[in-house]
């Protein structure tokens, strides 16, 4: 992160929630909503940006948004409360150690998630998340009237900006992580299926000259795609792994792919990629997503399914059930690697 600019010590100091009353724990739980979107708007609203050269009173911020400045400084106290932002003694706003996390596009940004988490579309689903637990079909899909959330974004180029910007945000530190902890130096004809605008082919082309790549997904994202610089060594194919996937790969990569599918859905996109591998023993493939941690462990992952659940239609798995299937598309999962929590890199090799 950039330099941090606290000011006269005021961050603020919220309790350890594990510490708290039992009956505290459970009302701060039920109500993350008030947490999650007051921290939206200041970050749809670009506030961290704005303190970026230093503190500012709510009414200097409100006329800068475009805000009623009473409710702005109400939602900058409630997040000040938690060590987002904090006040000095003269009623100014200014940058906390989290609060940079807000800032736009600056290493380790997370602005473009928070902004997507909390956004409309993904956010009004959970009104009616019962529905989804008593049908196992994404409530979204019903809210929207259409077959999944990349049909809807196909519709709502605006929203699949923020999609986009909130998968970069997430995957920003997985992607130096991938190409440290994964030998790509002979990995051939590297293809990225689902590859998104190029973020992560990009460093791997960066790093390896040898590689060339083909990066594949569909037309409408392709043609955002950020990999130019490197001419012909990579070519753009845009189509649906539902039904094929580009053939002479070396190295095919799925990242943050089959996670937002069901079982049947991955068998067939992982299908798709053992079919265009062939004859290949050599070949690999190499599934880079989260293992749910068993029992009571926490994980990031757990609750993700659950976003996965009411908005995508897809799954975050366990050891046992990546396993089965890597088994059910002609795969054996022969090794996992850690990562940047919570990915790891699944490495698979034809059956
Ligand atoms: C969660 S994103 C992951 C993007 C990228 N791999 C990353 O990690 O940032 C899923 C990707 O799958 C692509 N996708 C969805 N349906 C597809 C389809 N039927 N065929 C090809 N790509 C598809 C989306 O456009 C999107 O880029």
């Amino acid at each position: 992160m950039t330099a941090i600019n606290e000011i006269d010590g005021l961050v603020a100091d919220p309790p350890d929630t594990a510490m708290l009353p039992e009956s505290a724990q459970i009302l701060l739980m039920a109500t993350s909503k008030w947490v999650a979107q007051s921290l939206y708007v200041a970050a749809k609203l670009g506030i961290a940006d704005l303190l970026a050269d230093g503190p500012q009173t709510p009414a200097e911020l409100a006329t800068a948004t475009g805000t009623h400045s009473r409710s702005l400084h109400r939602i900058l106290r409630a997040v000040a409360s938690v060590g987002v932002f904090a006040e000095d003694t003269e009623g100014r706003y200014g940058q906390t150690p989290l609060s940079e996390y807000l800032r736009d596009g600056i290493p380790g940004s997370l602005r473009q998630a928070v902004i997507f988490f909390g956004e409309d579309f993904t956010w009004r689903p959970y009104g009616q998340i019962l529905e989804t637990v008593r049908t196992g079909v994404p409530v979204f899909n019903q809210i929207n009237a259409v077959p999944d959330m990349f049909a809807y974004m196909g519709e709502h180029p605006e929203s699949q900006e923020i999609f986009d910007g909130a998968m970069l945000a997430l995957s920003g530190d997985s992607i130096s992580d991938i190409t440290e902890r994964h030998n790509f130096a002979e990995a051939g004809k590297v293809v990225d299926i689902g590859g998104g605008q190029g973020f992560l082919i990009s460093e791997i082309l960066s790093a390896n000259p040898a590689v060339s790549a083909i990066l594949f997904d569909q037309a409408s994202v392709l043609d955002g795609a950020v990999t130019a610089e490197f001419g012909d060594r990579v070519e753009l194919v845009a189509g649906s792994f539902f039904e094929t996937v580009p053939g002479g790969g070396d190295t095919y990569i799925l990242k943050s792919v089959l996670h937002d599918w069901n079982d049947d859905q991955c068998t067939d996109i992982l299908g798709r990629v053992r079919e265009a591998i062939g004859d290949r023993p050599d070949a690999r493939v190499l599934v880079i997503e989260a293992v749910v941690p068993q029992l009571n462990g926490w994980g990031f992952a757990k609750f993700m399914d659950v976003e996965m659940m009411v908005n995508v239609g897809g799954v975050e798995r366990t050891e046992v059930e990546w396993r089965e299937l890597f088994t059910r598309a002609g795969f054996v999962l022969d090794e996992i690697v850690e990562i940047n929590p919570p990915n790891s890199i699944l490495v698979g090799r034809p059956a």
